[in-house]
């Protein structure tokens, strides 16, 4: 049986007092809570959050890191440095990265690789637009992204990764994917890592949904046999909520 991971995708919200109260909130139900927890807040919260979360089984994670080890990159947060404060986890590949930022499927191989040489557990994400599901090509523009920044991996370093299956026309807007079009989706996913990869380990690769996914639509996704926890982005600003579904099934 796999795990569930829950994690919290909290974007550019919250400001430090905001950001102190919801975790130490989150913290404070652990003991009801089903599955693994990662939170991962912005930068700056990041060190000072995990004295919040010390003690308990509460991971954190960055929402992305840059695509080169160090140096002349102004602005830019390395997963080195990400490491050297001890946060385990980062996600890479977030569609609002790739469409607000033009992160190419290069860029995000640069970066999955230099998140693992640093030890980092990248969340990497995938997803097709409304688009692309309109025309019923999401199988296809999914395994593109696997292919071209994931499916290089050696087995060793697939196993440190999570991912996370996330249809750009379900981030925040409400509108989920149903539990068959998730079910579909990730047994798709764990098919191809199955091709590349062998079955043994195509089994033990946590595939989480990520796109409104609420305390109400939940369980429901998560009892999908394919659907390994999700990545939440609007509902894990709310504590009531978050704790909702990581409560769930
Ligand atoms: P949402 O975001 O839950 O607000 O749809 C999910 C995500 O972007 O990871």
């Amino acid at each position: 049986m796999r795990r569930k991971i829950i994690a919290g995708n909290w974007k550019m919200n919250l400001r430090f007092d905001e950001a102190k109260a919801l975790a130490s909130a989150i913290r404070d139900g652990e003991s009801a809570y089903r599955h693994e927890v990662i939170l991962c807040p912005s930068f700056p919260y990041l060190t000072s959050l995990a004295q919040v979360l010390a003690g308990s089984k509460i991971s954190l994670g960055a929402q992305n890191c840059a695509d080169r080890e160090n140096g002349a990159f102004t602005g830019e947060v390395s997963a080195s440095m990400l490491a050297s404060v001890g946060i385990p986890y980062v996600i890479i590949g977030h569609s609002e990265r790739r469409i607000y930022y033009h992160e190419s499927h290069a860029v995000l191989k640069d970066k999955i690789n230099i998140a693992l040489a640093n030890g980092l557990k990248p969340i990497f994400c995938c997803g097709e637009t409304k688009e692309v599901r309109l025309s019923e090509q999401q199988a296809n523009y999914v395994e593109r992204q696997l292919e071209e920044s994931l499916f290089h991996l050696s087995e060793d370093d697939i196993l440190r990764v999570i991912i996370a299956y996330e249809p750009v026309w379900a981030i925040g807007t409400g509108l989920t994917a149903t539990p068959e079009q998730a079910q579909e989706m990730h047994h798709f996913i764990r098919t191809r890592i199955a091709a590349r990869y062998g079955r043994a380990i195509a089994d033990q690769i946590i595939i989480q949904y990520g796109g409104s996914m609420k305390p109400d639509n939940a369980a429901e996704l998560l009892s999908q046999p394919d659907v390994d926890g999700g990545l939440i982005g609007g509902a894990s600003l709310k504590a009531d909520d978050f704790k909702a579904i990581i409560a769930a099934v």
